[in-house]
């Protein structure tokens, strides 16, 4: 059984006092929900001020990125162990933003992987096209080597410990989302890509979110496509509301067997 996912990146907003706010809130409004696993992702400064917030609650706690390394000489970058430290027990990794504007590429995505599952920590993989290679009709391709490259050399034990995030690129932050059959269609081609890479067994018990303007309004219609497992939400997820109102959404539209 797949178990809905419903998370927000918080992205680089919220400073740690009015990331307190936030999470009070986001507690306060879906501590008895049933059902969908939540998880909020705050920027690293917030990381521990939220980890109190939401420690006992059903709320889990994400980090938006990590290194790779246990430890060492890599001013700014921050490790599984310290993150898993403060309380955190997922971190998004690959997100289409740090490989646009920060240089990551399909082999730190594996290293990452690698280092979060080593930490205890459930990576949440990204993987998306641009506007140009979807209309170049390449959105399959790059999407298949994107997962071929994070993937590499994990064992299928590994894998299904993995979530993955569709997020196309030309989606996020731009108030376009991909309709209910685009996303549908592309998570079908993930797992299918995963079970050729890895099994069918993992690639049918992996949950693959669709992320890229995630609302209230638009959440239960792509929620209740069976290949869609949850969702990764950024603009919408920074306010109780509309965090919670798509919580609820993946409430109503179950769990996929
Ligand atoms: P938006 O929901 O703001 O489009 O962001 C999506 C995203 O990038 C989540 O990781």
């Amino acid at each position: 059984m797949r178990i809905p996912v419903i998370a927000g990146n918080w992205k680089m907003y919220k400073t740690p006092s009015e990331a307190i706010i936030l999470a009070e809130g986001i507690v306060k409004a879906l501590s008895s929900l049933d059902g969908p696993e939540l998880v909020v992702c705050p920027p690293f400064t917030a990381l521990a001020a939220v980890g109190q917030v939401v420690a006992g609650s059903r709320i889990g706690l994400g980090a938006q990125d990590l290194h790779w390394a246990r430890e060492g000489a890599y001013t700014g970058e921050v490790s599984a162990d310290m993150l898993q430290d403060i309380g955190c027990r997922y971190a998004i990794i690959g997100h289409s933003e740090r490989r646009q504007y920060f240089g990551e590429t399909d082999e730190g995505v594996n290293k990452k992987s690698r280092a979060a599952l080593a930490g205890d920590l459930t990576p949440i993989v990204c993987v998306g096209e641009t506007l140009t290679e979807r209309e170049a009709g390449r959105a399959d391709a790059v999407v298949e080597i994107q997962l071929k490259g994070a993937l590499s050399g994990l064992a299928p034990e590994q894998v299904q410990r993995l979530i993955f995030a569709y997020e196309p690129v030309w989606a996020i932050g731009t108030g376009k989302t991909a309709t209910p059959s685009q996303a549908e269609e592309m998570h079908a081609h993930i797992r299918k890509t995963i079970a050729m890479l890895v099994d069918a067994e993992t690639a049918c018990g992996v949950r693959i979110l669709y992320g890229g303007s995630v609302k209230p309004e638009n959440a239960t219609e792509l929620l209740e496509r069976s290949e869609i497992d949850g969702a990764l939400i950024g603009g919408a997820s920074l306010q109780v509301d509309s965090f919670a109102a798509i919580a609820k959404a993946a409430q109503n539209t179950g769990f996929r067997v």
